[in-house]
């Protein structure tokens, strides 16, 4: 089974009202987790990969393990470049054989984002390949840059209709209040559902993408803490509150925060009640059991796209 691009997987989606998981890759353990866990549920999915994780794993070592996954697994997979923010990253990635590249032109004004946008769409289309571009900007952090909640601002949704329009764009990721990292809301959380209805009626058939989107699982806070972490006052979207999101045209969902608390909760844990260890594959093994668990949670009860194939 060769990679597939999102078009397909977004249709489906769109029309049976659920998301498909994009989850964020750094290391053939998380991979392993993920895949395993879209298997077992028949689930579709994107695995995304970041600036920052082409730093650390190299480009070629993690379009092969996701190569590998395919042929193991045999489900259709989209490989995808998390937060590109120029166009050589997104014709690195192209021509590396990604299925889909975001473009993330946040940063600039709105004209600025829709050249650097259009620039992105026409290579990637000539070669295959969708893009996904973002309108708004989510507060927290992303390859150690830090927005703040000051600087963040929610998507027009009049903006967004003409940036779909003269961009070409397969999808747009949107700002109605999530953020990434793991600590999203100071008080209670809260989501602009009524900007994303209106995005979405304004823009049928449309598929959105909602970033910032991991949930901080209260457990695997918790057994951080309890095991020598410090990570107080984390926070994240509520379970049902992302659920509902995909009524309105939300047709991915990026978790990248959940992983990283899922194994790092795992070799914490390991670490404390198996002092004398020292072999890697006696933490990453359930680390990435850990992983796999939790990512057929989030297909289930979050994404509501198991047995969607
Ligand atoms: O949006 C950011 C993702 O969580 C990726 O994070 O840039 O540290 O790999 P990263
Ligand atoms: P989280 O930090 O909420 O997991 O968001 C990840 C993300 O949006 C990657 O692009
Ligand atoms: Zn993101």
């Amino acid at each position: 089974m060769p990679l597939v691009t999102t078009k397909e997987m977004f249709k489906k989606a769109y029309d049976g009202q659920y998301a498909v998981g994009a989850f964020n890759v750094n290391n053939m353990e998380i991979i392993q987790g993920i895949v395993d866990a879209a298997k077992e549920e028949q689930a579709p999915l994107i695995l995304q990969v970041s600036a920052g994780a082409r730093k650390y794993a190299k480009h070629i070592y993690l379009t092969k393990l996701v190569e590998a996954a395919l042929e193991d697994s045999g489900l259709p997979i989209a490989l995808h470049l998390d937060h590109g923010d120029d166009f050589e990253i997104c014709k690195s990635c192209i021509d590396g054989g990604f299925s889909s590249v975001m473009i993330d032109g946040s940063k600039y004004s709105f004209e600025e984002n829709i050249a650097l946008t259009k620039k992105v769409v026409e290579y990637a289309h000539a070669h295959g390949v969708v893009v996904e571009a973002e309108l708004g900007k989510l507060a927290g952090v992303e390859d150690a840059v830090k927005v703040s909640a000051k600087d963040a601002t929610y998507t027009d949704p009049d903006e967004a209709v003409e940036f779909v329009e003269r961009t070409g764009c397969d999808s747009l990721a949107i700002a109605i209040g999530t953020s990434h990292g793991a600590y999203k809301f100071k008080g209670e959380p809260s989501l602009d559902y009524a900007r994303l209805e209106k995005i979405s009626n304004l823009l049928p058939n449309y598929p959105l993408v909602l970033h910032g989107a991991s949930t901080v699982l209260p457990e695997f806070v918790a057994k951080c803490n309890q095991f020598g972490g410090h990570i107080p006052g984390a926070q994240g979207v509520p379970e049902d509150m992302l659920l509902r999101a995909g009524k309105f045209g939300v047709c991915k969902i990026n978790i990248d925060t959940d992983l990283r608390l899922a194994m790092t909760a795992s070799i914490r844990e390991h670490f404390v009640n198996n002092p004398s260890d020292f072999d890697p594959r006696q933490y990453l093994k359930p680390a990435r059991e850990a992983i796999k668990n939790m990512v057929k949670h989030k297909i289930k009860n979050v994404l509501n796209c198991s047995n969607r194939l």
